[in-house]
């Protein structure tokens, strides 16, 4: 196999992404999936070599026999997937990247710090649309400045959605992310889901509605500021009050590994149809205020966020073949700062500058 860079779930919609940009950097990609058929079929459209492996074990059996530089790993949920994966990518040398937007599995992947570190292997977590888009406007914001108080985060994706089933990487992830936390006195806390809601209006004029949902951009956030108080929050948090009424109960019903198991496999299989892209940009969003009152706003303007997690992703890969990582784990923006999304097409509009404190 000559190909250096694998992408594990290649005939997903991410898989197929990162491929499609890998092949545009002129990186040919190994698909490696459960179906020799529909690895091949994807390979014939977007380019790539394939290699077969009925389960995540036989990938990882793979990974070590094959020694690939890079892995990207697009297999959700990460919390299941990510551990074998990075301790087989460990085991030969191999870089590792996946897509985790989700609190519990970058916690786990900051927990593998060390390891890698010592292993020399750099291990990248969130390398997608939600928290490389809000991570970067928060370094942005915060370079050259002391830790902030407080930092908010917005993601707002737009996506163009192809007729199929939601499949069980994205319903899982997105189930196991139905518990709310945020950054409260520079601790992980509860909190409400669903709260929080604000009326933002995006540069372009039009406005929507985001509320707030734990996931790997809290994190990110946090880890990116130092702030005391951090909250993330999307557009995609469910508006209607009856869903924020019933929020709890779902909550607490999704903590049960059995009714979420079964929830995840039935849910996966509902047929979802073709979508148009909602708006002509996805944006992430950040607001950080001073303890002195001074308080900043930054958005970071892209195009659909597919697409995005894809050229984050392949970009990342391409930087780590070329030896440009350094060991430890990492989230995009924190490993190659703000730039990074800009290299990927995004572009930055700083737009709030307030309050009482020095500038
Ligand atoms: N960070 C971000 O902003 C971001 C952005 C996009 C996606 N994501 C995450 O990326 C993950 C994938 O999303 P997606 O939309 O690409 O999903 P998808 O289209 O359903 O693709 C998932 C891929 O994983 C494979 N797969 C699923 N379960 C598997 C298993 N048990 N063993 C081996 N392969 C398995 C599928 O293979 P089969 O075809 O054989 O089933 C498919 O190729 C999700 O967790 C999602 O939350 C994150």
């Amino acid at each position: 196999m000559s190909a250096q860079i694998w992408v594990l779930g290649g005939t997903g919609r991410s898989g197929r992404t990162v491929a499609a940009r890998l092949a545009r950097l002129g990186l040919t990609a190994v698909l490696v999936g459960r179906d020799a058929n529909r690895l091949h079929a994807t390979a014939q459209r977007i380019g790539g070599e394939t290699l077969p492996a009925p389960s995540l074990a036989a990938a990882a059996a793979e990974i070590r026999r094959q020694r690939p530089a890079v892995v990207v790993n697009t297999v959700g949920p990460f919390t299941a997937t990510a551990p074998a994966v990075v301790d087989a990518c460990r085991a030969v040398g191999s870089h590792y990247i996946d897509l985790a937007n989700d609190v519990p599995a970058l916690l786990a992947a900051y927990e593998m710090h060390d390891a890698a570190t010592q292993a020399g292997q750099t291990v990248v977590t969130g390398a997608g649309f939600g928290v490389t888009a809000t991570e970067s406007v928060v370094v942005k914001l915060c370079e050259n400045r002391p830790s902030p108080l407080r930092v908010r985060v917005d993601m707002v994706p737009s996506i163009a959605m192809e007729e199929g089933t939601a499949g069980e990487a994205l319903i899982g992830t997105l189930l196991g992310s139905l518990d709310g936390r945020r950054i409260t006195d520079g601790r992980l806390a509860p909190a409400r889901l669903f709260g929080d809601p604000v009326r933002l209006t995006l540069p372009d004029g039009s406005r929507v509605t985001t509320a707030s949902m734990p996931s790997g951009e809290l994190l990110a956030a946090h880890r990116a500021s130092g702030a005391r108080h951090v909250l993330s929050a999307t557009s995609e948090a469910p508006s209607s009050s009856l869903i924020r009424a019933m929020t709890p109960a779902l909550s607490a019903l999704m903590r049960r590994e059995r009714l979420r198991s079964f929830a995840t496999r039935r849910l996966a299989r509902v047929r979802v149809r073709a979508k148009e892209r909602p708006r002509d940009h996805s944006w992430g969003h950040a607001v950080v205020t001073w303890a002195d009152g001074e308080n900043r706003e930054g958005w970071l303007r892209l195009g659909d966020a597919q697409e995005f997690t894809g050229a984050v992703s392949a970009e990342i890969a391409r930087r780590l073949l070329a030896g440009e990582g350094r060991p430890g784990v990492y989230t995009p923006a924190a490993l190659f700062g703000p730039t990074l999304a800009e290299s990927c097409g995004a572009a930055y509009l700083l737009t709030g500058r307030g309050g009482s404190g020095k500038r």
